[in-house]
């Protein structure tokens, strides 16, 4: 627990060294960004993906069966995941009327960190 936390909090760190994101980046951006990476949105995520991710991008997010690698998927493109698997993306059906947007802002913190790891 302890440890993600500090993932989430290492993540903050990395995403304001990003130079282009540290303009726009407010303490109340980043203190969000905290909390929408939060130890229990991970945690959320987790199980969500093992139940309706994984038969397709794999166990370790690579991209399984010819899915996207869910593991270089851009961070600073929150906007973007959230269409994508709103609205499906090619052999990807869309979420929309599966998922709450706050279900998918769960997803949102499991890919964005890794799997609460940030490994890539
Ligand atoms: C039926 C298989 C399948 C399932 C289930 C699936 N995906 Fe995908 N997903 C794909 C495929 C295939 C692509 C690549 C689409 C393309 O660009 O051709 C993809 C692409 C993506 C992308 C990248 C889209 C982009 O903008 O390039 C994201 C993010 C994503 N999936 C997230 C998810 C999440 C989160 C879930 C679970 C709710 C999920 N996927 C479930 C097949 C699947």
């Amino acid at each position: 627990m302890k440890l993600t936390m500090t993932t989430a909090l290492l993540f903050v760190l990395l995403f304001a060294n990003n130079a282009s994101a540290v303009e726009s980046t407010t303490p109340e951006v980043q203190q969000s960004i905290a909390l929408e990476f939060s130890t229990d949105r991970i945690e959320k995520g987790k199980k969500m993906y093992k139940q309706l991710c994984l038969r397709c991008h794999g166990p370790e997010m690579n991209g399984g069966n010819n899915a996207f690698d869910l593991r270089i998927f851009p961070l600073d493109q929150r906007e973007r995941f959230f269409n994508s698997v709103m609205n499906g993306k090619r052999a990807m059906p869309p979420w929309k009327g599966v998922l709450s947007e706050e279900e998918i802002g769960n997803l949102w913190a499991y890919v964005g960190t890794r799997g609460g790891t940030l490994q890539r």
